[in-house]
């Protein structure tokens, strides 16, 4: 990540809220609970540019000298994630629009639509200012593009935005007979003449055109991106030497991440598990798993966390003690060479003032604090983590065309995909088995275990390099609802998982006839044979052609037909999967995945609530829950006091 020797601790520093007497108390508390790295200038742009063109830069000139002179490295913000009144009153049509074409008016934040060229020009007014004053600053090691774009406002619907996706169509279709081809537009009389006919899609009065709203949402993640890609464009113009980060946002449906990642320097994420949810702990393992995923296995920084509660739930619990530092060396573990906070200080007014910080509004002398504190020590002796990777020897895809695709209407059935894809994901972090996620057409060369869930849009040579895996003497698995459409969304005919003759059907020895949807989510149907157990919402009719049928649905419209089949071939092995297993049969078919994979699981038998991780010299344990837990990792029985996690040094 940035080049440094310890692992960074710190937080969002938002000093233009204080007056100028605090800045000096905050350095001398940061330095007191090891903070070694603060985020400067997130939302200062008002501050930093009170009226257009008039600058006024001495308060941060000021804040940096404090901050450098107390040893406190700087991740400096460009300052554009929150344009000032002033732009909303010159340029209203930079303000974004909703379906429904209400304007979103300015007095909270991020209220710019991605295509505004009046947003994108003062914008990058102030990051070259920016990049100019600040490039060779010494207290500067970082810069920190925008804020996690697209956060509020992914999709706009103005006219801006309009002509920038007719210009986007333009250069992905050249004519629009092929834009005609893609979206299917002999369907309800929908065919172009023109791509000055083609707008975005509004609201209308039935369902819209699918590949048309993929296309756009693919057009709005890159709306933003490109807005990323120009900031960092000026930034290393003015100081090539500082590495350039964004701040993600986990498993976020608005932006396509496998593309983002491909422009930062290091991935960061920010991480707001609700703490009286007993299962966060798969989500965010997933997403630590993610964001080192995306930065193809590099550490990446932890940008923001809560000490304890969010303000933006309709109930806000706080962290009970020793929660903060166990979802914090879970980011470690899983490959985060920084823990940073939002906020260094908590907020005494706007929106945020009931947000968890650091420094809470009682003071240093709180159990917040002190935790903070501890935590910075604990941290700070932990040198020997930095860069060090995780290994993983299971990969699972994971692929936003097939999410935007799968959760638009008129489907077989709704369904959260990122939901379903962690039920796949939580069987292996129940046996404490690292997984990486994977690109969707990336090579899985690297990996014993292939697991493709939800695998909904893909093309051939995505299909291709799955089914290369059992023929190289690795594991695959593909779920139900895989293999469905390609990329223009038209159904591959012949039979699903790519059509007849696609090397996946060949790999699998399957195709897909039909699906049968079960009538709720919950709706429960039994499988049997080989392996017998539970599974929920789904049903389909497979075709087996050259497979072993592990199981078959014991009841409904599919009863007596192949439910999970296998197939040998040579060392590897291909299972396809057509229903969504419960708990207790994902447990069981991930042990015999593993087993065909030749992979030694750390916990003997499933766990719930605790987790083991191994990242360079240690292994990681850690207790999510709270009560007491005793644990067997790799034989080694392990003692866990509630949100409690040990770091146990491995043998050389
Ligand atoms: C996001 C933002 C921060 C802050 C937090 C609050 O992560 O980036 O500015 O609003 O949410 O949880």
């Amino acid at each position: 990540m940035f080049d440094s020797p310890s692992i960074r601790f710190g937080g969002d520093y938002n000093p233009e809220q204080w007056p100028e007497h605090v800045w000096d108390d905050d350095v001398r508390l940061m330095r007191g609970a090891h903070v070694t790295s603060a985020t400067v200038g997130v939302f200062s742009w008002a501050r930093l540019e009170p009226s257009p063109g008039e600058y006024d830069f001495a308060w941060l000139d000021e804040v940096l000298t404090r901050l450098h002179a107390g040893g406190i490295r700087v991740i400096l913000a460009t300052a554009t994630a929150s344009p000032p009144a002033w732009l909303a009153r010159l340029h209203p049509e930079s303000l974004p629009v909703t379906q429904d074409g209400t304007p979103l008016g300015f007095g909270s934040r991020q209220q710019y639509s991605p295509s505004s060229s009046a947003y994108r020009t003062y914008a990058m007014r102030l990051v070259r200012e920016m990049a100019a004053r600040y490039g060779a600053h010494p207290a500067v090691e970082a810069w920190h593009v925008g804020n996690e774009y697209g956060c509020h406002v992914t999709h706009s619907y103005d006219a801006e935005s309009a002509e920038a996706f007719r210009a986007w169509l333009t250069e992905k279709y050249g004519t629009i007979g092929a834009l005609n081809d893609a979206w299917g537009t002999a369907f309800w009389s929908q065919s172009y003449g023109d791509f000055g006919e083609v707008g975005v899609p509004a609201a209308a009065p039935a369902h819209l055109n699918p590949t048309q709203l993929l296309d756009f949402d693919r057009f709005s993640s890159d709306a933003l991106l490109s807005l990323h890609r120009e900031e960092s464009t000026i930034l290393r113009e003015y100081s090539p030497h500082l590495p350039i980060t964004t701040n993600f946002m986990s498993f976020f449906k608005g932006a396509d991440y496998w593309q983002w990642a491909q422009h930062v320097d290091a991935v960061s994420d920010d991480s707001y598990p609700d703490p009286s949810d007993s299962s966060a702990i798969v989500r965010l393992s997933a997403s630590r798993d993610l964001m080192r995923s995306l930065g193809g296995g590099k550490p990446w920084l932890l940008m923001e966390q809560a000490t304890s509660a969010v303000n933006w739930r309709d109930r806000n619990a706080p962290k009970p003690v020793g929660l903060n530092r166990v979802q914090s060396l879970n980011a470690v573990a899983r490959g985060a060479d920084g823990i940073c906070y939002f906020q260094w200080r908590q907020s005494q007014a706007g929106a945020e003032k009931f947000h968890s910080a650091m420094l809470p509004h009682t003071g240093e002398h709180t159990r917040i604090h002190r935790e903070v504190q501890a935590l910075g020590a604990e941290l700070a002796g932990l040198d020997d983590i930095v860069g060090t990777r995780v290994p993983a020897r299971v990969a699972i895809m994971f692929d936003w065309d097939s999410w935007w695709s799968l959760e638009q209407q008129a489907v077989p059935a709704q369904r959260d995909y990122v939901e379903t894809v962690l039920t796949w994901y939580a069987g292996f972090l129940r046996r404490g088995v690292s997984v990486d996620f994977l690109r969707a057409g990336a090579s899985a060369g690297g990996y014993d275990l292939v697991v493709a869930p939800l695998l909904h849009v893909a093309s051939a040579q995505a299909l291709d390099e799955l089914a290369a895996v059992p023929s190289r003497g690795g594991t695959l698995v593909v779920s139900y609802q895989s293999g469905v459409l390609d990329p223009q969304l038209h159904a591959y005919l012949g039979g699903y998982l790519g059509g007849p003759g696609s090397a996946l059907q060949g790999a699998l020895g399957v195709a897909v006839e039909e699906f049968a949807p079960l009538p709720n989510a919950d709706t429960r149907t039994a499988v049997e044979g080989e392996i017998a157990g539970e599974a929920v919402e789904w049903q389909e009719v497979i075709a087996v052609s050259d497979a072993t049928v592990v199981a078959s649905f014991a009841d409904g419209f599919a009863a007596g037909l192949p439910a999970i089949t296998r197939r040998a071939d040579g060392d590897g092995a291909s299972w396809y999967v057509g229903t969504q297993p419960d708990e207790e049969l994902m447990d069981a078919l991930v042990g015999r995945w593993l087993a065909d994979a030749r992979i030694t699981a750390a916990f003997p038998q499933p766990e719930h609530g605790v987790e083991t991780v191994e990242r360079g010299p240690f292994a990681f344990v850690a207790n999510h829950t709270s009560q007491p837990r005793s644990v067997s990792v790799h034989g080694e029985q392990c003692e866990l006091a509630p949100f409690d996690a040990v770091l146990l040094r491995r043998q050389a």
